[in-house]
């Protein structure tokens, strides 16, 4: 094993220089390495300047986030940066790549920062629900005023070069091999012409003001987060001694090391990068620069953006001149939406605007690389585009379908080539949600399925495996603890009140709105869809299809749950005339639900189909869902996806609850047999992700 820190003598320069890959984290090996290397250093008579720099494709991305959650083991970072302060001998940085959380400490630490090539710098901390714990919530005020660094901080966003240069965190930029600028600087401190200073002797002032007002937009930003206040409070010590306002940054930083939000955001943060472990991942992925879209409604024109902001040639196809006029418009407006926000530039969105054609004749996608069927969701027109598609398309084109439920094996076998058709079942609006369920039905090729998670990356999205099922991971959840939401209804609580405690537990938005901003059309369509498989014993709430057959489908048509005339939206009186007279139709006397009721049965229901679809293998790990339901239904990222609650409640707890909901309805309360055994055996989710 290579030493993940060195220290190296060139002439009177010690270099010490991280190796830790991938990203050189701060691991207790990294810290103890670094503080034998810096005291080695400091103690060497001949060394005059000490310059630190990182090997691989960085300087230091923070503390190793995977240690957090047990005990921190000595050195902990604040020692050895304070020490670092010390020492007689200057330190300087030399930052390439990134310099993150503890990695900017660090250099925070030293008295001259160089930042090489494209460098970014940031204080990630918040979004991993902690706060920069060695040092930053100190040292960066004192560089940049109080300001720049709660905005910052508190929102951990990256800051490049040039930014960082006018703010004061870096010193100056330079180019080359970070090792070579590390010696260069080292010559340039001991000639006088790189000055040095302490940081954390300069001295900052705070205004309490700017310190309330921040607090008050933290927590008007994101009432349910911890660390951004916490964040905030630490700054408010900057004024004081550096080591005095390092104790007061330690106790907060432990308070949210302590937190339920930090282990819910750094499982979101391992859940984003475990999707992309496929068992197809070593397979070589076809080469996609142009791509057909069937379809120029919402989803194919959402799509059709997504791919022409990441570069790639669009083809649109739709069955008329006049259809085909709507997507192309709808695909423009999404360009120029995207201008608006920043996304784009406004020569990028010319750029896009000529990689679109279209055209009514299907015959034309003989030379596209990829395939995304948009159209209506019907088998049968599904089946005969793809028998179309097969006649139509060159070899080795993949041929993908963007359904949200309909089986993919069936359309598959309308094709004489079922290892090229995948599902590529993407989010609206397409071009700005982040999830892409990639879902390999039976005979799919494995250099298909990295062709989907290769296009996912372009396009900035992130992607998870699926297998074919009603629904694949996401909608058949849903579908599912949707059902719980209309039961809740029908048993007594107000659709309001639902939307409001499930809001209040950190969802985006609660069913019934979300409905009413979807359409209540599609979940009409789906109902009449299943109608004829449904088992007689489920029962069956009438409200939605009442309220969608009155025509109120929610916002496009003004009416739905809610009114949409008037903002907030109150309840539409007429929905809830229909609750009352489908409850009076089923002999129920409502009765009345707590919030906490509330969540605890809708978040249940959404855990067992979870555990099923885990179970069957259609999601490969828990952690799969949990990304799923991050990235594409807006659960709250603080709580790291329904998987990870689950294993803060118990699985003996939740079998508990279930048999308990089944006295009175013993078909949609069952125990998944996976739960059972968990809860037998008092395992968890995490286990079987670590498993896995
Ligand atoms: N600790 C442990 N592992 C880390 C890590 C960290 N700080 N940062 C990245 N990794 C791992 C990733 O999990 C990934 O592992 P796998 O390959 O096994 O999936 C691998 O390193 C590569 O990461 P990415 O796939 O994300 O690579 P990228 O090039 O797209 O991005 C990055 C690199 C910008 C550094 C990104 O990984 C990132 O943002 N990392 C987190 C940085 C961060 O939040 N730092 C603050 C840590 S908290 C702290 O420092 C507290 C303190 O005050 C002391």
């Amino acid at each position: 094993m290579t030493d993940v820190v060195t220290l190296e003598k060139v002439g009177a320069t010690g270099l010490i220089a991280f190796d830790n890959p991938p990203v050189n984290a701060a691991s207790h090996a990294l810290r103890q390495a670094f503080q034998n290397c810096l005291e080695t250093a400091a103690a060497d008579p001949e060394i005059n300047v000490i310059a630190m720099y990182g090997k691989g494709r960085s300087f230091v991305a923070g503390a190793d986030i995977r240690e957090f959650g047990t005990v921190p083991q000595a050195p902990i970072l604040p020692t050895i940066i304070n020490r670092m302060e010390e020492i007689a001998t200057p330190v300087i940085a030399v930052i390439h790549g990134v310099a993150l959380g503890g990695g900017l400490e660090i250099a925070l630490g030293a008295q001259a920062r160089i930042g090489v090539g494209r460098v970014r710098v940031g204080l990630p901390e918040v979004l991993l629900g902690i706060l920069p714990g060695a040092g930053g919530t100190q040292r960066t005020p004192r560089l940049t005023g109080l300001p720049a660094a709660i905005e910052m901080i508190t929102t951990g966003r990256h800051v490049a070069g040039p930014e960082a240069i006018k703010l004061g965190l870096l010193d100056r930029l330079s180019d080359g091999d970070p090792r070579d600028v590390a010696l260069a600087m080292a010559e340039e401190v001991r000639a006088g012409t790189l000055p040095v200073r302490t940081v954390g002797q300069i001295a900052v002032r705070v205004d309490p003001q700017q310190i309330a007002d921040a607090k008050a937009a933290v927590h008007a930003k994101a009432p349910h987060l911890y660390s951004p206040l916490k964040c905030v409070e630490a700054i408010a010590a900057c004024d004081q001694p550096i080591l005095a306002g390092m104790d007061i940054e330690r106790a907060l930083f432990r308070d949210c090391l302590d937190s339920p939000q930090r282990a819910g955001l750094i499982h979101a943060f391992f859940a984003e990068r475990a999707v992309a472990k496929i068992p197809e991942r070593n397979a070589i992925p076809r080469r996609v620069e142009s791509v057909g879209i069937i379809g120029g409604g919402t989803m194919g024109s959402g799509i059709a953006t997504a791919c022409l902001i990441a570069g790639i040639r669009v083809r649109l196809n739709e069955r008329d001149a006049a259809a085909l006029e709507r997507g192309r418009h709808a695909i423009l407006s999404n360009l120029d939406g995207a201008v608006k926000r920043g996304k784009m530039k406004p020569e990028a969105r010319t750029d896009a605007e000529h990689r679109l054609s279209a055209s009514t004749v299907l015959a034309d996608f003989d030379d596209v690389d990829l395939v995304i069927e948009a159209a209506f969701e019907d088998m049968a027109v599904k089946i005969d585009l793809f028998t179309q598609l097969d006649t139509i398309c060159k070899p080795g084109a993949v041929l993908a379908t963007n359904t949200s439920y309909l089986d993919i094996d069936g359309i598959a076998a309308a094709t004489k080539r079922p290892q090229d058709v995948i599902g590529l079942h993407f989010f609206s609006p397409a071009h700005i949600m982040k999830l892409l369920e990639v879902v390999v039905a039976n005979k799919t090729a494995p250099e298909v399925v990295a062709t989907g998670f290769v296009l996912a990356t372009k396009l900035k999205k992130i992607a998870v495996r699926a297998e074919v099922c009603d629904g694949f991971i996401g909608n058949r959840i849903l579908t599912h603890y949707r059902k719980a939401a209309d039961y809740l209804v029908l048993d007594g609580a107000a659709p309001q009140q639902i939307d409001d405690a499930l809001e209040d537990f950190g969802w985006a938005m609660g069913p019934f709105r979300a409905n009413d901003l979807s359409g209540l059309d599609i979940g009409y369509a789906t109902r009449k869809r299943r109608a004829p498989a449904r088992p007689a014993t489920e029962r069956y709430s009438a409200v939605p299809d009442r309220i969608a057959e009155a025509g109120w489908l929610g916002r496009k048509t003004g009416m739905g749950y809610y009114d949409h005339s008037t903002k907030p939206a109150p309840s539409n009186p007429g929905a809830t005339s229909i609750i009352d007279a489908v409850r009076a139709e089923h002999g129920i006397t409502p009765r009345a639900f707590t919030n906490a009721e509330i969540v605890d049965r809708y978040m249940t229901a959404m855990i067992v189909e979870a555990t099923k679809v885990v179970a069957e293998g259609i999601a490969q790990r828990p952690i799969d869902v949990d990304a799923t339901f991050l990235f594409g239904y807006g659960f709250p990222r603080w709580r790291g996806g329904p998987m990870q609650y689950a294993d803060t409640i118990g699985a003996a707890t939740l079998v508990d609850r279930i048999k308990a909901y089944a006295h009175d309805d013993p078909h949609y309360w069952q125990v998944p047999p996976l739960l059972q055994r968990m809860a037998d055996d008092g395992t968890t989710f995490a286990d079987i992700n670590a498993d896995s």
